[in-house]
């Protein structure tokens, strides 16, 4: 009955190269392995990567297995740290093919795009290893990087952090079996993936593939490079809704942006959990202050934190530069290069001749990770890094004055949830320049107190008072949330019960209503008839929506072990139920 397992099994060396791996793991990370012990025999979504050498066999055969097991030992090691970096773990080794699973032991809610930047990354190293193992050995080292996506249910979790598996449907199989259709250094894959983050990165669909064992060939995509515009990962294809509810967050938006203009320094904090529509309204509002043409438009730029950024030092800092630039933050070092160059010049003068540049340049550069030479090199080559903080701050106090020179500035800082802990002590320095001049400095961010982030929040509750408005979403009132259902399905033969089942499910948060409705499309629950949406036969059986299991997971999966295992219990006696239920279960435990 394990159809799906490799026919070849670990050998001893196999064994002792993945409890070296495991070994290497991040304590972050093996402390959120370890308190994933008591998820034995949960099922969960995971995005499955599998990286084997092309044709190792003839490799093995010319250098000999000394010097193969070497050469696999290197690579290993350096896979397995960009594994870490995305928080992956390493599931399974078997001679050249190594395993790993993004969505457990530890889940996150964006796994499949972490396991896709980590398998790009993997092929990064891949490449550099290439070069080093054709002046050494004299061959060609070639890898793929394969990823499909599905359920396996986990093992006990081991101290040292090894774990069993079993993949439902052949999860981890077909990660293996769609490699001969992939080119050598490349990132292939499945359809099952491919929905979750075909928004992020630019891909090339191969078109059908046979594979063993399988009925149905299968559609594969070779993942190309990130979008220089990455688009967004929620919202429904084809399927759109004004923005619902929410007009008094709008009005005092937008009664901000009039104080800015008016030359008043301004602060917004933008709390709501997950999906409660924090982005949208942003993005609603910066269209509609664009949209005033009887005003000056301000200048509008946005930091964007990423979910695995919290350890890249001066992420969101970085990353609202490019934005003050006009760049895309994966441009390329000699086009922000010149953008800066251009930036700089127009804000305080030539080159060669504006002292104001030259003390500007070199540290806006360095934190850019710009090649500097000659003066501006030496500027910043030997600081340490509080010297280096210092000076960060003053150039961009000077770079924000320069900005509001003009015409306002309002400066969105997206997903502080996520932040690094350097940007945001920086932040925080920075936070009395925000009141004082035409700047509307906005955090966006979950309510997480124990993030990073969060610092920046509390300091600005402190040093900004009265100049800091706070708004915080909460789930949508039951008919804007039924106005946002018809909205999407544009129908009125929408049977009540089918609307009953949406509205339940999503408890006013927008994400949620969008993702329940694509999981009832999906599923063929509803369906479209002559333009219309109808219910389906299979209405009942409504599950979690896929999108949200790793969201939701994640969250659980912080809670301490005696409330999470509450919640299972609770899960299984139903929706609602009496607390006294709950308890005499608990208690009889
Ligand atoms: N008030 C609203 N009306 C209609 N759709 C909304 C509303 N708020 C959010 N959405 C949609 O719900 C999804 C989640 O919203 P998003 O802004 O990404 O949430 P957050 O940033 O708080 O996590 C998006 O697709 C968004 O377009
Ligand atoms: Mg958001």
């Amino acid at each position: 009955m394990h159809c799906g397992h490799p026919a070849r099994t670990r050998t001893a060396q196999d064994e002792a190269q993945l409890n070296r791996l495991t070994a290497a793991a991040p304590p972050l990370l093996a402390d959120k392995v370890r308190s994933a012990a008591s998820l034995s025999g949960e099922r969960r979504i995971v995005t499955v990567l599998h990286v084997d050498v092309v044709k190792s066999t003839a490799i093995a055969a010319e250098v000999g297995d000394e010097a193969w097991a070497a050469i696999l030992t290197g690579a290993y090691d350096r896979f397995a740290q960009v594994i870490y970096r995305y928080e992956g773990t390493i599931a399974h080794l078997l001679g050249d093919a190594l395993v790993a699973f993004f969505g457990a032991p530890v889940t996150h809610e964006d796994d499949p795009i972490r396991a896709v930047n980590a398998a790009l990354d993997v092929i990064k190293s891949g490449k550099d290893y290439a070069i080093e193992m054709r002046t050494e050995y004299d061959i060609e080292f070639n890898i793929r990087a394969c990823l499909n996506t599905g359920p396996v249910v986990i093992g006990p979790v081991g101290s040292d952090l090894r774990y069993d598996f079993t993949p439902i449907g052949g999860v981890v199989n077909l990660a293996a079996r769609i490699k001969f259709a992939a080119h050598p250094m490349t990132v292939l894959i499945s359809e099952s993936t491919y929905p979750f983050v075909s928004p992020i990165f630019e891909c090339t669909d191969l078109g059908l593939i046979k594979v063993t064992d399988r009925a149905e060939p299968v559609r594969v995509y070779q993942v190309m490079e990130s979008k220089a515009a990455p688009g967004s990962v929620r919202g429904l294809i084809g399927l759109e809704s004004p923005m619902v509810g929410r007009e008094a967050e709008m009005e005092s938006l937008l009664n901000l942006c009039n104080a800015v203009r008016a030359g008043l320094g301004r602060a917004a904090l933008i709390t709501g959990e997950p999906g409660m529509g924090k982005t949208r309204l942003i993005s609603e509002w910066k269209s509609a202050v664009m949209a005033e043409t009887d005003m000056p438009a301000p200048r509008w730029v946005e930091g964007h934190c990423l979910s695995y950024g919290g350890g890249l030092t001066y992420h969101l800092v970085a990353d609202l530069l490019y934005s003050i630039l006009g760049m895309p933050s994966a441009a390329s070092e000699p086009e922000t290069h010149l953008a800066l160059f251009s930036l700089l010049e127009d804000l305080f003068g030539k080159a060669e001749t504006s002292a104001d540049f030259q003390e500007i340049y070199p540290y806006l550069g360095h934190l850019l990770s710009l090649k500097l030479e000659g003066e501006a090199l030496e500027k910043v080559q030997s600081l340490d890094p509080q010297t280096l903080q210092t000076r960060y701050l003053f150039t961009l106090r000077r770079l924000l004055l320069a900005l509001t020179s003009d015409r306002p500035l309002v400066i969105i800082l997206e997903d502080l949830h996520w932040a690094d802990p350097s940007s945001v002590e920086l932040l925080v320095k920075l936070l009395p320049t925000a009141t004082s001049g035409p700047l509307l400095f906005c955090m966006v961010t979950r309510t997480e107190h124990d993030s990073p982030g969060w610092k920046l929040v509390t300091a600005a509750r402190e040093i900004l008072g009265g100049s800091l408005t706070e708004i915080s979403l909460v789930a949508l009132s039951d008919n804007d949330s039924r106005r946002m259902v018809s909205n999407l399905l544009e129908v009125e033969a929408l049977s009540e019960k089918t609307r009953t089942v949406i509205l339940q499910k999503s408890e006013g948060n927008p994400f949620f209503v969008e993702e329940v409705i694509r999981m009832l499309i999906d599923r063929g629950a509803i369906i479209q008839q002559n333009g219309d949406w109808i219910a389906g036969e299979k209405i009942e059986q409504v599950e979690i929506p896929d999108n949200l299991q790793g969201l939701l997971v994640a969250r659980i999966d912080r809670l301490p072990e005696d409330v999470k295992n509450t919640l299972r219990i609770a899960s299984v006696i139903g929706r609602q139920f009496p607390v006294k239920v709950l308890e005499q279960i608990l208690g009889e435990m």
